[in-house]
């Protein structure tokens, strides 16, 4: 009988050690804030897929993240009451891609009093506003309007399609109270100038990084100027799609009696580029900046110091590397 209870005893040992030996430690659950400032914008898109991708391939059986990333809608109002919402809620952390950098304090005031570090992204502020515990990661966009420039100066003809020593050309801004779309503007130019190219702006407005609004105002250039343009920039592929739409309306041929040049290297744009119905684009990698994004972020959860700013290089995109270019971003 002692016997039989003293292994009756020794095998209930065993399954409850078992029952331990199974029961996994709870995982560290961290709450990540993301703010947009638009959803409706393509770059804007895969940079938000992949972050919320790249947040997930980092999850391991110790450590998840909890990502919510919202829409301001392109107004500084909501996305002000979004960060007061993410601070009530308790995260860990933010990124935040600011609606108005002008009014980055509104957001930036708030991070800080909270105590919650912050990744701004995509749209730069003055420095003043990055504080303690924030840092920025974007792209030098001096960069990318050179090279802009640079792609119509190496072309044959430098540009000036109808030899009269002057590269004519319409500029397509993005919101212009975002760097990218006043360096893409100046330095494009002066990448030209640079190249001892003499240039003569014929139309200079804003489609807001938006299609619809590039092609409404490129289609009103080309009425405007007609054959007089030699040469397209627009501060962004999506606005570039809408000039190619103008410009395939108006009865033009890119290549042949006219340059259209974007900037971010979205898929299509960059299979344009192959086809020739683009000059060239610059790739704006959503890949890196993201992904330095999100590791900035859990650089702060993990208590490390982060670089106040990083950077993203850009790519010259022509039908020389385009093929490239398109395989790494699919
Ligand atoms: C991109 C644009 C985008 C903008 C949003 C720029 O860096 O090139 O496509 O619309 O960021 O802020």
């Amino acid at each position: 009988m002692k016997k039989v209870l003293a292994l009756l005893v020794a095998v209930l040992l065993v399954f409850s050690f078992a029952a331990c030996g199974q029961q996994k430690t709870e995982a560290k659950t961290y709450k990540v804030g993301v703010t947009i400032y638009q959803f409706d914008d393509n770059f804007m898109t895969l940079y938000r897929n992949e972050m919320e991708a790249y947040f997930k391939s980092l999850e391991t059986d110790a450590v998840k993240y909890d990502v919510t990333i919202m829409d301001a809608a392109n107004d500084m109002a909501t996305q002000v009451e979004q960060v007061n919402t993410f601070i009530a809620q308790g995260v860990d952390v933010l990124i935040v891609n600011l609606v108005q950098t002008s009014s980055a304090e509104q957001v930036t005031n708030l991070v800080q009093e909270a105590g919650i570090p912050c990744v701004l992204i995509n749209r730069e502020p003055a420095e003043e506003f990055i504080g303690e515990n924030m840092c920025y990661v974007g792209a030098d966009a001096r960069q990318s309007g050179t090279y802009q420039g640079e792609i119509v100066a190496e072309l044959e003809n430098k540009g000036d399609i109808n030899g009269d020593g002057v590269v004519k050309y319409i500029m397509i801004m993005g919101d212009p109270e975002n760097t990218d779309a006043q360096y893409r503007t100046e330095y494009s130019v002066k990448a030209l100038q640079d190249a001892g190219i003499t240039v003569e702006c014929l139309f200079q407005q804003t489609g807001n990084w938006a299609q619809d609004q590039g092609q409404e105002l490129v289609a009103n250039a080309l009425a405007s100027f007609g054959n007089d343009i030699e040469v397209v920039f627009c501060n962004n592929d999506a606005m570039a799609l809408g000039a190619f739409q103008a410009i395939q309306g108006a009865g033009r041929t890119v290549g042949t009696d006219i340059y259209l040049l974007g900037v971010d290297a979205l898929t299509e744009c960059c299979q344009m580029v192959l086809d020739g119905t683009m000059t060239g684009t610059v790739l704006n990698d959503h890949i890196a900046q993201s992904h330095a994004a999100v590791d900035a972020a859990i650089a702060y959860l993990n208590g490390e110091t982060v670089e106040k700013y990083i950077w993203a290089n850009y790519t010259k995109v022509t039908a020389e590397n385009a093929q490239e270019i398109l395989d790494i971003l699919q």
